[in-house]
């Protein structure tokens, strides 16, 4: 039962729990009157103190659509964070004024912490460098559309593993699915995190480290593309000589499989050259499309607009 449920960390839900949201999402994408206006009266707190295009819009456009309507902020400096106030005490007040709370954050555990204060259910928009599980529900359930499985597939993370919430998320709940190699490419310095790789090690996944990305393009059936996080370095100077470390173009494409799927989270900086944009296998605009057909599936789940798990 989803009703009533925060949604931390993609574990928080289990394998059928995601099943059913994926095929809640497939029904609304194939039928625009579906679950229409079942979310008529309610309200959405979008509290953002992290910048974001497609996880606050997406979120916003899955209510407005589900009939519901939204309030909040998209940075702190036009909330009373600025004035000093705790997020716990922020929390109190979203939580009384509305029926949900979608929050990105740049303090890892902060959205633990939020659905700790909070009467209603709270979603995680991405707390620091930890966890995006809404971002993962996209990525699943893209992998599922456009390759048919989750099972039995070899995915590749490329870029700034060290510092890429979506990735810690989508390698944490790939781990529960059977048959997935995981191929790590990244400079020495972005590596996955010890605390995700000791996840996979107990899980019994297979997974490699490596730093060549042409090198393992054949092998993959998909490619998730990060960008360098500028805004969680400490130092200029590294962000400036890691940035470019790998760059996606048609000349590397031309190494993978036909059926692999190049996804990215977005935003994109350097990393995807746009020249790749229209080939069939760049699946990354698809993909954030798809986030807002979970996004609604989601919040009438947990909203208890729908019956089911
Ligand atoms: N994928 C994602 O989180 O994008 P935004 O930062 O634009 O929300």
């Amino acid at each position: 039962m989803l009703k009533g449920r925060s949604l931390v960390e993609p574990e928080d839900f289990s394998l059928s729990e995601m099943e059913f949201l994926f095929s809640l999402a497939e029904n609304i994408e194939n039928d625009r009157k579906y679950l229409r206006e079942c979310l008529k009266g309610r309200l959405l707190a979008t509290l953002f103190f992290e910048p974001s295009t497609r996880t606050r819009l997406s979120f916003e456009a899955a209510m407005l659509r589900l009939g519901g309507n939204c309030l909040g902020f998209a940075e702190p400096g036009s909330s009373s964070a600025a004035k000093g106030e705790s997020l716990a005490d922020t929390i109190r007040m979203a939580a009384s004024y509305a029926d949900a709370i979608v929050m990105r954050n740049p303090k890892e555990g902060a959205a633990l912490l939020a659905s700790r204060y909070s009467d209603v259910p709270v979603i995680n928009a991405g707390d620091g460098g930890h966890h995006h599980p809404t971002q993962t529900l996209t990525d699943l359930l893209t992998i599922k559309r456009l390759l048919g499985k989750i099972h039995n597939l070899t995915v590749g993370f490329c870029g700034d593993l060290k510092f890429g919430r979506t990735v810690h998320s989508l390698a944490k709940a790939l781990s529960r699915y059977p048959r997935i190699k995981m191929i790590f490419i990244s400079p020495a310095e972005l590596v996955l995190p010890d605390y995700i790789k000791s996840i996979l090690v107990k899980q019994n996944v297979e997974f490699e480290q490596r730093e060549d990305l042409e090198g393992s393009m054949a092998e993959l059936d998909v490619l998730y593309m990060t960008r360098v996080q500028r805004e969680r370095f400490f130092n200029e100077d590294d962000y400036i000589r890691l940035k470019d470390t790998y760059v996606l173009n048609g000349e590397k494409l031309s190494l993978a499989k036909e059926k692999m799927i190049v996804l990215h989270p977005l935003p994109r900086v350097n990393e995807i050259s746009v020249g790749i944009d229209s080939d069939p296998r760049a699946a990354y605009f698809k993909q954030a499309k798809y986030g807002m057909y979970v996004r609604m599936a989601l919040l009438a789940s947990i909203l208890g607009a729908v019956e089911g798990e």
